[in-house]
């Protein structure tokens, strides 16, 4: 079974109750169709009814199991705008403010999952990242212990000599610009945590720099050698080691000759970044010229599973968001 088809089996035994936010988005219906039909989630659409149905009409999806809730006219509403503004007076925000946020699809959403009526959340294909992230990073917030929520993906090569047979995991490639050496070293170990559970690798993680072992110096490598030392401290167990480059931490003959004795050099299968632009450039160079299957930005660290879609998604990216989003923070 391909791993797509195992994170569907594995959402489809836990039938969590997932929003899309974006309820009246052409793909957003049609995928709703889908994953209602394979059994992924139980769903709720965000939307003006009316306008969700005459979308579903169009795209043949039945609503029959399918909860549809416009936010201005929901029951909560004047519950969650309370909430919402207690939670967030001492940013200066009054009712009236809260009032118009709730009334937002990504707000809205965001409120229900704080609230306990859904399990998670998927966005994105009308929305920027940023967008998305900022109601679930003011409302939800990070999960126990974690202080940075960062964006990992799922690459899958068809260059089954790298990683665990072609499967690798990125991060960050979609949040944190410039994580410090204690973010960077949380991402190492929430990373790991993401490999094993999601995927069920047995996490190597490789912390990338443009040096290995010493060969360069400059306060940038400095980062990212203080990063793997804090995360060796935080989970003595992590199989990590850096600063490592990208081949010596991927091909086994030049790890061998770079870093000898390394336990990951030549055997990563999780990659971090040392910064935003370094990890989303390179998932996208490794998606074009690779080849390789790019499934996220899958959200990590958050206390209940909220991820981001890219705009340019399809509806089969919306369908397997929705099956990863399903599978997160399971106990
Ligand atoms: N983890 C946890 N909480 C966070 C994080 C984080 N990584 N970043 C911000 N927050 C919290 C802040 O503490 C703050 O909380 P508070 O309001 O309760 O105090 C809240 O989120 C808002 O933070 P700000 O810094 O004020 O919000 P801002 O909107 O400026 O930035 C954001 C947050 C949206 C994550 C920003 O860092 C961002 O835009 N990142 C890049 C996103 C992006 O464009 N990615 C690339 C494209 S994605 C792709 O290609 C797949």
């Amino acid at each position: 079974m391909n791993l797509i088809a195992q994170i569907k089996e594995k959402a489809r035994k836990n039938k969590r109750t997932i929003i899309l936010a974006e309820g009246t988005e052409k793909r957003i219906v049609t995928a709703a169709g889908r994953i209602t039909k394979e059994g992924l989630a139980n769903l709720i659409l965000v939307g003006e009814e009316e306008e969700v149905k005459a979308v579903a009409e169009k795209v043949g999806t039945d609503l029959a199991e399918i909860k549809v809730i416009n936010p201005v006219k929901a029951q909560n509403f004047s519950l969650y705008a309370e909430e919402l503004y207690q939670l967030r007076k001492h940013k200066g925000i009054t009712l009236e403010d809260a009032e118009k946020l709730v009334a937002q699809n990504l707000y809205f959403g965001a409120m229900m999952i704080y609230q306990g009526e859904a399990e998670g959340m998927v966005a994105g294909a009308q929305n920027a990242t940023s967008d998305v992230l900022r109601p679930a990073l003011q409302i939800i917030k990070t999960a126990p212990g974690i202080s940075s929520v960062s964006g990992a993906f799922l690459m899958i090569s068809p260059y089954q000599e790298y990683g665990e047979e072609g499967v690798l995991l990125f991060a960050d490639c979609a949040v944190n610009p410039q994580p410090t050496a204690e973010q960077l070293a949380e991402i190492a170990i929430v990373s790991a945590q993401t490999a094993r559970s999601l995927i069920g690798l047995e996490p190597k993680v490789g912390m990338l720099s443009f040096s290995t072992k010493g060969s360069a110096q400059h306060e940038f490598i400095d980062k990212v050698v203080e990063a793997t030392r804090l995360a060796k401290e935080k989970d003595p167990d992590l199989i990590i080691d850096g600063e490592l480059q990208a081949d010596t931490a991927l091909v086994p003959e030049v790890g061998a000759s770079k870093a000898p004795g390394s336990v990951v050099a030549g055997q990563a299968n999780v990659l971090v970044f040392p910064d935003l632009q370094a990890g989303n450039i390179s998932y996208k160079l490794v998606q074009r010229f690779g080849k390789a299957e790019a499934v996220g930005p899958i959200l990590q660290g958050m206390a209940k599973p909220v991820n981001d879609l890219s705009r340019g998604c399809s509806v089969e990216d919306i369908v397997n968001m929705v099956a990863i989003t399903a599978c997160q923070n399971l106990s």
